[in-house]
């Protein structure tokens, strides 16, 4: 049974849990971090997880530990577990998930020779459906990347990116679930608006927007292709694209996401 250490039950970590256990994997083969015992309570008693507050006792014997704390902590928190890795019989691999922190910095942070993958993921993990982007430091064996694969391929799709690319995949990938959120919320704003019930324009959107996502993934179709099936000739829904082309919504997801992979590679730089 792979041992798996989360440190830091915070979103991402509780994502990565939720699915890791919805897939199969026994929750009593994953321990969770906190500061706070009371969150790691939580998460014992929502998912069935050991729980400790003491990350070096939790990476004791563990074969992954996925990093799950903000992005400024992430440094001390390989360096504060590093000497109980290298006491560990088992050959421990350090998964980073932070935005920004590039893996030469973690591996000049823990004891030499220690194996750290860099990962970006993001929120719908919880559902299974997690994008998790996957750039492999030095140290790291084949049969570890193929671990680390397995586990991240249980939570949803792995892609191996060169790690100089990390910064645009956080932009279009782990925060991109929030751009679709903030869309959906408009809509049903826009809905209500209308003179619609705010249940109503909620099950229409949340339904549109699965519908849609499901297109996306499992249709074989561009984006553009099925946008245009939409699109009858002086249809109702040109009429609306327009008006969205009008008021800038393709400039705006450039500079949002210039913005992103700014403040990404930022934090890398704020150590
Ligand atoms: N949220 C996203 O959508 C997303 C997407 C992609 C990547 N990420 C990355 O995932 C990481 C976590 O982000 P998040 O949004 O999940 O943050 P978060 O909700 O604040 O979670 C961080 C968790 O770490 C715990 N923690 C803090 N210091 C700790 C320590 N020394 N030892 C053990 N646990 C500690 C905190 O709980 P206590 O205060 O109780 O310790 C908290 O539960 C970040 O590096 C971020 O860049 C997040």
């Amino acid at each position: 049974m792979t041992k798996i250490v989360v440190l830091g039950g915070g979103k991402i970590g509780e994502a990565l849990i939720s699915g890791l256990v919805n897939s199969g994997t026994d929750p009593q083969s994953i321990t969770v971090t906190n500061r706070r015992p009371e969150r790691g309570e939580e998460l014992r008693e929502r998912y069935g997880v050991r729980d400790l507050t003491d990350n070096r006792q939790a990476a004791e014997d563990a074969d992954v530990v996925f990093l799950c704390v903000k992005p400024y902590m992430i440094l001390d928190a390989v360096a504060e577990i590093s000497p109980a890795v290298e006491e560990n019989d088992v050959a421990t691999v350090l998964v980073s998930m932070a935005a920004g922190v590039p893996l030469g910095a973690m591996e000049d942070a823990v004891i030499a020779g220690t194996p750290v993958v860099r990962v970006m993921p993001n929120t719908p993990m919880l559902v299974g459906r997690g994008m998790n982007a996957i750039a492999v430091g030095r140290f790291v064996t084949p049969e570890q990347l193929a671990d680390v694969t397995e586990l991240l391929s249980s939570v949803g799709e792995v892609l191996p990116v060169a790690e100089s690319d990390m910064d645009a995949v956080t932009a279009l990938a782990g925060s991109s679930p929030a751009y679709f959120f903030l869309v959906a919320e408009a809509l049903i704003d826009a809905g209500v608006s209308l003179g619609l019930t705010r249940p109503v324009a909620e099950k229409l959107v949340t339904t549109s927007a699965a519908g849609a996502g499901a297109m996306l993934s499992e249709s074989g179709q561009d984006p553009a292709t099925l946008r245009a099936n939409v699109s009858s000739p002086a249809g109702t829904t040109v009429a609306a694209l327009r008006e969205l082309e009008v008021s800038g919504l393709r400039a705006a997801f450039f500079r949002a996401t210039e913005a992103c992979a700014k403040r990404s590679a930022e934090l890398g730089e704020l150590r």
